[in-house]
């Protein structure tokens, strides 16, 4: 099955299955394979179960660090119909909690694996040394225990953690593992920041069952596509607002769908955040945002007294990504009001400084291939693809080809979107970011200034966040180096770790 699978998944055209040959190894997968390529529907359910809020964690304090605890666990979880499901997560039995740390923390985590096999930790949007980041080069065993330490120095903004192992990203993370990380930091704003009251993480994410009540896992060139839409992994979530300026910091923490996001009553809100941060001084009211895969956005709505609005996926969108499911129309959250609530907040935000395009050093160009590679590139993690000079400031064009549209992460770095093919981004596309949506045949150039973690021997990464993508090989390795190493650093590593 293996074998017949990969043929379907490899051919030019990906996904259009045309041979007779293709069709006839259709019927041998299964009745429903055909359903894989094109459903991307969601099947609609009643709003009506409180949504979980995962709990705050804020470490423990010991000495000069601040420590964490994780352990990544199996577990069973009843989602639907109250048939358990097999799931896999943080200190719980499905994703895990949100961490709460503060600019100058000097934080210290210490990550058990208690899986039945190895995995991995990354802090997603994290600044910090590359040996602590969490990807495929620092693999956790079963049984066993990591503890990587960093100081928090970068501004506030909504984070995230998930697995990395090579390959098999899609898999960990479709099985549970996944959380929020809060930043915090001194800058004068005001906001709402109750945590769980008007400040509330809703973690987006699809799955499907099958019959059994676990996880089924349908996928094809485009990755894991769920019929069931889950907040914080509540399916037919429902939040009861208790105040009229409630901040909600929204994560696209699925496998491969795509949201358009905007309420039923098309109400504007304000974008205050994306992926790395506060937007500027002044936040932009806008009335739908597109999140692709592991990005983020924070934003404040105004509610009424009695308000009874969804938070829908609308299909009208600046692109399209019917492969990424945003031609459909469902219904994510809703929202309802009290007859009473707490009196609305006038919002202020800090203002944030952005890179200097006068202090460009080098532009690179970067192709999103197919499904599976990166200027022509598979993965291979003895390979270096890229030397950047520490604490420099370059742009990156990407490009992703007519076959299809991608994202692109880079890890340990914030950037600004300048221009999607030479045209100014949409508001929620601008940043601060760390994952930009790359639409089909445009190319995207970003600019950033990457930080002096120099360290010539374990690289960062950067790739679709796609998962199946990732995990095909659409990802590359950069090394962050001192100033005048950059000729003389080798670009083959000695992985005692490769599948
Ligand atoms: Cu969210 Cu390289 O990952
Ligand atoms: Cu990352
Ligand atoms: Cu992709």
């Amino acid at each position: 099955m293996g074998i017949t699978r990969r043929k379907l998944l490899i051919g030019t055209g990906g996904v259009a299955i045309t041979s007779v040959a293709a069709i006839s190894a259709m019927a041998i997968l299964g009745p429903k394979i055909s359903d894989w390529v094109t459903d991307r529907s969601v099947t609609a359910i009643d709003h009506v179960n409180p949504l979980a809020i995962p709990p705050l964690y804020e470490g423990e304090q010991s000495g000069v660090t601040r420590q964490f605890q994780l352990t990544l666990q199996e577990g069973t979880h009843s989602f639907v119909d109250s048939k358990p499901t097999k799931t896999w997560g943080i200190n719980g039995d499905f994703l895990g909690p949100t961490l709460h740390m503060h600019r100058g923390d000097l934080v210290q985590m210490s990550v058990t694996n208690n899986l039945p096999g190895e995995s991995s930790l990354h802090w997603h949007g994290m600044h910090l040394p590359p040996e602590m980041d969490g990807g495929p080069h620092q693999p956790i065993a079963a049984d066993t225990t990591w503890k990587p330490t960093w100081l928090v120095d970068q501004p506030a903004a909504t984070l995230w953690y998930h697995p990395h192992p090579h390959g098999e990203t899609a898999d960990h993370v479709w099985k549970g593992l996944a959380g929020m990380i809060i930043v915090d930091d001194d800058a004068p704003a005001n906001l709402p920041s109750d945590y769980g009251v008007d400040d509330i993480p809703l973690i987006i994410q699809d799955r499907r069952f099958d019959d059994d009540g676990e996880f089924e896992e349908r996928e094809y060139a485009f990755g894991y596509f769920g019929n069931r839409i889950m907040v914080n992994g509540t399916i037919g979530a429902r939040f009861e607002v208790t105040r009229e300026t409630t901040r909600f910091r929204i994560l696209n923490g699925s496998n491969t769908r795509w949201y358009h996001l905007a309420f039923s009553d098309n109400r504007p809100f304000h974008l205050i955040a994306t992926d790395s941060g506060y937007v500027g001084d002044t936040a932009p009211e806008i009335t739908s945002l597109l999140l692709s895969p592991g990005e983020r956005a924070e934003i404040v709505v105004e509610f009424t007294p009695w308000d009874d609005v969804m938070l829908r996926n609308v299909s009208a969108s600046q692109w399209k990504l019917s492969d990424y499911g945003t031609d459909q129309d469902f219904d994510v959250i809703r929202f309802v009001g009290g007859p009473e609530l707490q009196a609305r907040v006038e919002i202020a935000l800090p203002t944030r400084d952005t890179p200097d395009d006068s202090a460009v050093s080098g532009i690179r160009n970067f192709t999103l291939n197919g499904h599976n590679s990166i200027n022509d590139a598979e993965m291979d993690m003895a390979r270096i693809d890229e030397v950047v000079t520490a604490g420099t400031t370059e742009i990156w064009e990407v490009r992703a080809t007519d076959f299809a549209s991608h994202n692109f992460h880079i890890h340990g770095v914030t950037f600004e979107v300048l221009e999607v093919d030479g045209e100014a981004p949409p508001t929620y596309l601008r940043g601060p970011k760390d994952t930009a949506q790359i639409p089909k045949g445009k190319t995207v150039s970003l600019l950033m200034r990457f930080p002096r973690y120099a360290n010539e021997h374990f690289p960062y990464m950067y790739h679709c966040h796609v998962l199946r993508h990732e995990d095909q090989g659409m990802m590359g390795q950069f090394l962050l180096v001192e100033p005048g190493r950059e000729d003389d650093v080798d670009t083959t590593l000695n992985t005692h770790h490769q599948h």
